[in-house]
């Protein structure tokens, strides 16, 4: 079967095709062609993603990808059904996407099916070299991005809870604030990770104002980042302002700041999967993306929980993209799920839409 998939709920526009078919084990995946563009650069002189920009962008993106997409096909495949991200995300964004597949859907005659684009996230980080295979439930899934940062547990295919999550910011928000406090441009997350990478790697001092850890003593799975947020705020202010700061001490102050998010998910992942029983750990979303965060994750897991399979999507495949939500349209219709006798109508943008909410 095969899928055309449209992904516009942030600043990455993204259009894929890919073929998927059942294996005696799972699924697999093979990627026919696929087109992503990051508007990053463009959102980055307003400090964080600005909706209509984003909106404009997304419109202008969105046939050209289709046509780099469908230009660089050779046979010319037709697909079975489209696939669109229907929410989470900013409102105008996902209105473009879902219009846009709407009227390929019409013009194709093919059906169109609204994607959670948080499942989108889960899902493909249990893919590993095209194969979503031997999947036993319970599964906990880490999911960290710019806008979330929870913990799924799947009973089964398709059935979520969420049984921890951010009390206010979300991982890669508090990253990105976090680096604007520090001079550093939008997304802030890999600039804050380059800059601890280099304090690891030269051995530099811990920083000289130390950050907290929050909520390890909270007795469940959440987070909070917007008291760590403040507290890097004082101790910036306590450290006589960033421009006053060596280039050493940025990078030693930006360590402590990742290693603080680090630790605090460690933990609350090792409480996760011990409430839990998991034995399948995924982690999911952009700040996945971040090494240290992954290291720190699979390093306590090999310890604590050594028959625990951990799965990390490949560093291409965190931020968001369009295989990611045609691998979840992929599952869904090839396990019947969904149907391709029974589309989606009047697909709406749903902002807030929660992976426990049933499509
Ligand atoms: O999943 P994503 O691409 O978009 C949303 O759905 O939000 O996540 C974007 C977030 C941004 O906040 C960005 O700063 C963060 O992921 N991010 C990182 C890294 N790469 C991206 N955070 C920490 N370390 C990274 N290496
Ligand atoms: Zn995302």
């Amino acid at each position: 079967m095969k899928v055309l998939a449209i992904e516009t709920s942030c600043d990455e526009t993204g259009v894929a095709i890919l073929e998927g078919e059942k294996t005696p084990a799972g699924f697999s995946f093979t990627t026919l062609a696929q087109a992503l563009n990051s508007q990053a650069p463009l959102h980055r002189e307003y400090g964080g993603v600005y909706p209509t920009l984003a909106k404009r962008e997304h419109e202008k993106n969105l046939p050209v990808l289709l046509e780099q997409v469908l230009g660089s096909l050779t046979p010319k495949y037709e697909v079975d059904a489209i696939a669109v991200t229907g929410g989470p995300g900013l409102e105008p964004a996902l209105w473009t996407g879902i219009s846009f597949a709407e009227k390929l859907a019409r013009e194709w005659k093919k059906p169109v099916f609204s994607v959670n684009h948080m499942e989108g996230h889960f899902l493909s980080s249990l893919v590993r070299g095209g194969r979503l295979e031997n999947v036993s439930f319970p599964v906990l899934g880490l999911l960290v991005s710019g806008g979330h940062s929870e913990f799924v547990l799947a009973s089964d295919w398709f059935r979520y809870k969420i049984i921890g999550e951010t009390l206010d910011d979300a991982a890669g928000e508090a990253f990105d604030k976090v680096a604007r406090m520090m001079g550093l441009p939008y997304p802030g997350g890999p600039e804050i990770s380059r800059l601890a990478r280099s304090a690891r790697e030269a051995g530099l001092p811990a920083s000289r104002v130390p950050l907290p850890r929050p909520m390890l003593q909270s007795g469940n799975c959440d987070v909070s980042f917007s008291g760590l947020k403040t507290a890097a705020l004082y101790a910036l202010r306590d450290m006589g302002g960033i421009e006053k700061l060596a280039d050493e001490e940025r990078a030693a102050f930006a360590r402590e700041f990742e290693d603080s998010v680090a630790d605090v998910f460690a933990a609350k992942t090792r409480r996760a999967l011990r409430e839990t029983g998991a034995q399948i750990f995924a982690l999911g979303g952009g700040v996945a993306a971040n090494e240290h965060l992954r290291s720190a994750l699979v390093r306590m897991i090999e310890q604590d929980f050594p028959e625990v399979s951990v799965r990390i999507p490949e560093p291409k495949m965190t931020g968001d993209n369009a295989e990611m939500i045609a691998v979840t349209a992929l599952i869904r219709l090839l396990s019947g799920s969904w149907r391709l006798d029974r589309p989606h109508e009047k697909i709406r943008a749903a902002g807030s839409l929660s992976l426990e909410e049933s499509l």
